[in-house]
């Protein structure tokens, strides 16, 4: 091997490696690509933290990247986001989804029929789309979805459990946005396609407490986590708590409450920023956090706009969990 290019030991969830030639200052990504490799990726642009991996030994350079998805810290202890890496020395970079993930090539995208577009709060959107085949996937994950005709796409996550061939979505009507226009004169029969689903934050299947905290339409993650936990009986003390701008921004509530009251072990915290009425918080959700006497071997789950995030995770660290124990997903 010239000096010039480098090996790159790839470690997989699954306890399998992969072992790359990287020329020195080689885009991991492209690098991976030649071996056959995708590994997985939202925005591809240091923007949305969906890739981040953890880097072992050596050493990577990494591309313009947003500071709120890689804060200093987390660089400092070795996170890495794969998709901006430029590849410096020898390394090992561990990551967090099994091989057989990154082994198949991009398949083909699914088409699906839109089935219903319906308004079921303040700037929130159910879409239910249908497909010709049940999709597997984790609950947690998300699909890009593609208008018909369109050039763009988005992701969006699942609210419904696996397995089904309808999958519902709770989107953020957002102005001027590309997406949130189509679904605003979109209607039954309309035609979309879906990528196949993606994302690392997923329901994991331990037995520790779970907090979860979603802030607007981050919910839509968690109701997938918690239909698959009423289905599969598998009751886990488990902590929600949501977040919303007014009480007019909740939605799915009595479906929520409902699942809790099936599951068991599940409590259920709302905070609002304005507006709060009896027995909600007033303020953001990370708000709570401090007050909940979690366990430390609780795992967490965030889902929302990246400073929800950000706020969520520097409050369960300060209450004493581990960086490692918390699972991020950031709407961007
Ligand atoms: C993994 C993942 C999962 C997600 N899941 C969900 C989910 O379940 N539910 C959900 O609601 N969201 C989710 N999101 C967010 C979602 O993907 C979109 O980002 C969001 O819906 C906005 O899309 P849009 O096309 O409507 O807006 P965009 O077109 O992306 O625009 C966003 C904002 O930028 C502004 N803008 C656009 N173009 C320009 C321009 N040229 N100049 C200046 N400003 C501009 C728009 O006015 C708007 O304010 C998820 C994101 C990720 C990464
Ligand atoms: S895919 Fe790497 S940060 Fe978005």
């Amino acid at each position: 091997m010239s000096h010039s290019v480098v090996p790159v030991t790839l470690l997989f969830a699954d306890g399998v490696s992969h072992r790359l030639a990287v020329p020195r200052g080689g885009r991991l990504v492209e690098a991976a690509i030649e071996a056959g490799l995708n590994l997985l990726t939202d925005c591809s642009n240091g923007q949305c933290g969906t890739c981040t991996a953890q880097l072992v030994s050596g050493a990577v350079e990494l591309e313009d990247y947003d500071r709120a998805v890689l804060p200093d810290e987390d660089r400092a202890c070795g996170a890495v986001l794969p998709c901006v890496c430029r590849v410096e020395s020898a390394c090992a970079i561990e990551l967090p989804y099994d091989s057989t993930e990154a082994l198949s090539e991009e398949p083909a995208l699914t088409p699906a029929e839109v089935a219903a577009v319906e308004r079921v709060a303040s700037e929130v959107v159910r879409l239910e789309v249908k497909l010709a085949q049940a999709l597997v996937f984790e609950p947690g994950q998300y699909v890009r979805i593609t208008p018909a005709g369109a050039d763009f796409h988005r992701s969006y996550s699942m609210a419904n459990i696996p397995g089904t061939d309808r999958l519902q979505f709770f989107i953020r009507i957002v102005p001027g946005g590309a997406f949130s226009e189509w679904l605003a004169t979109a209607q039954a029969g309309d035609q979309v396609a879906l990528s196949t689903p993606r994302g690392t934050f997923f329901l994991r299947d331990e037995s520790r407490p779970r907090l979860f905290v979603a802030g607007g339409t981050g919910v839509a993650p968690f109701l997938s986590m918690l239909r698959s936990m009423a289905a599969h009986l598998t009751p886990q003390r488990t902590t929600f708590v949501i977040g919303a701008r007014t009480p007019g921004h909740l939605f799915a509530l009595d479906e929520l409450k409902a699942l809790g009251e099936q599951i068991g072990g599940v409590e259920l915290q709302i905070a609002v920023e304005h507006d709060a009425g009896a027995g909600c918080h007033a303020g953001y959700p990370t708000d709570v956090i401090p007050g909940l006497g979690l366990h430390p071997s609780t795992r967490v789950y965030l889902c929302g706009p990246p400073p929800m995030v950000e706020a969520g995770r520097k409050a369960a660290e300060a209450v004493g969990l581990r960086r490692a124990d918390v699972l991020c997903e950031r709407f961007v």
